[in-house]
């Protein structure tokens, strides 16, 4: 039996540069929503020697994610998931965000780890906007409600990140409280799947040269000037990145979010030192 591994977000951006790290002995599907986009990286795939597959899915919709997780399974042993999958402040609204970034990742986790075996691997992608939060936002029991309540829990977050006048800024509240829960989760999957020999964890990606990278380089790229070389990272740097902490050989890296930004959060942490 084959190894599979099912990269969300796939068609584009780090999501495909991840895949072209992967060992060419694994089946590659490419999830994502718009198919003629998932084609087309497939192609680009398969002229590298790669045997992949598109799937279209919406990872803001259970079943939708629960066919993919399906099909995959029926091509082989599942043994890498890389949610690349993702929406930012300029492409939608607060509430599609939290449903696409935060929910998306709860149905990831739970429909793939179903399907997974011993010695698989989940990498949940998430944003150093996760640490930016002041501390007095972020709120674990709120967290809670994505698994046992998902309405109140969408209801809540939006209520949170409805504070700043702009659209823009709402929008890119909701974004970093969707990324600072994909690190909560990740490390809370990380201590459950465990235990079936699952690995969990997740990576923040500072601001990346991808087509959503560049659409937010105006507001978002505030923090590129505290990185330590002052420049936005390349997709292929965090697709390596992805696909190392996916790589099976990196067995004892879990429960963590790998921050690849560049060095910005600690840049600006520092600098807020000195003021
Ligand atoms: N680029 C950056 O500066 C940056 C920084 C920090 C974190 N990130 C995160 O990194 C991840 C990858 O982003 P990227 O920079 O590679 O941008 P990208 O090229 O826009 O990739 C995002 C992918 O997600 C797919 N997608 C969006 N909504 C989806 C949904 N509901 N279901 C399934 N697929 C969906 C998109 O395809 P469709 O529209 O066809 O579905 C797209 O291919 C995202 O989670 C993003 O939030 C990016």
């Amino acid at each position: 039996m084959k190894n599979v591994c099912v990269i969300t977000g796939g068609g584009s951006g780090m999501g495909l540069e991840a895949a072209k790290f992967m060992s060419k002995d694994k089946i590659i599907v490419l999830a994502g929503r718009t198919v003629a986009k998932l084609e087309k990286a497939v192609n680009e795939l398969k002229e590298l020697g790669y045997e992949a597959y598109a799937h279209a899915c919406d990872t803001s919709d259970r079943s939708s994610v629960k066919a993919l997780a399906e099909f995959a399974a029926s091509l082989g042993e599942i043994k890498n998931v890389i949610n690349s999958a993702g929406l930012s402040p300029a492409m939608a609204g607060q509430e599609k965000i939290l449903r696409v970034n935060a929910l998306g990742t709860v149905y990831i986790n739970q429909e793939f780890s179903k399907l997974m075996k011993e010695g698989s691997v989940i990498v949940d992608v998430s944003s150093n906007s996760a640490y930016i939060l002041p501390g007095f936002i972020i709120n674990k029991k709120i967290y809670a409600l994505a698994e046992t309540d998902e309405e109140l829990f969408v209801k809540k977050l939006i209520k949170k990140s409805s504070m700043p006048k702009s659209e823009y800024q709402r929008n890119g509240f909701a974004y970093s409280l969707s990324k600072n829960f994909v690190v909560w989760y990740a490390k809370k999957c990380a201590f459950e799947y465990g235990k079936k020999g699952i690995r969990v964890c997740s990576l923040s990606p500072g601001l990346i040269a991808t087509d959503m990278g560049n659409l937010e380089a105006g507001e978002g790229g505030m923090l590129i000037g505290f990185s330590a070389e002052e420049r936005m990272g390349k997709p292929e740097e965090l697709g390596y990145a992805l696909a190392t902490v996916a790589d099976e050989r990196n067995g004892y890296l879990a429960g963590v979010d790998v921050l690849c930004d560049g060095g910005s959060t600690n840049g600006m942490k520092e600098f807020k030192k000195k003021k």
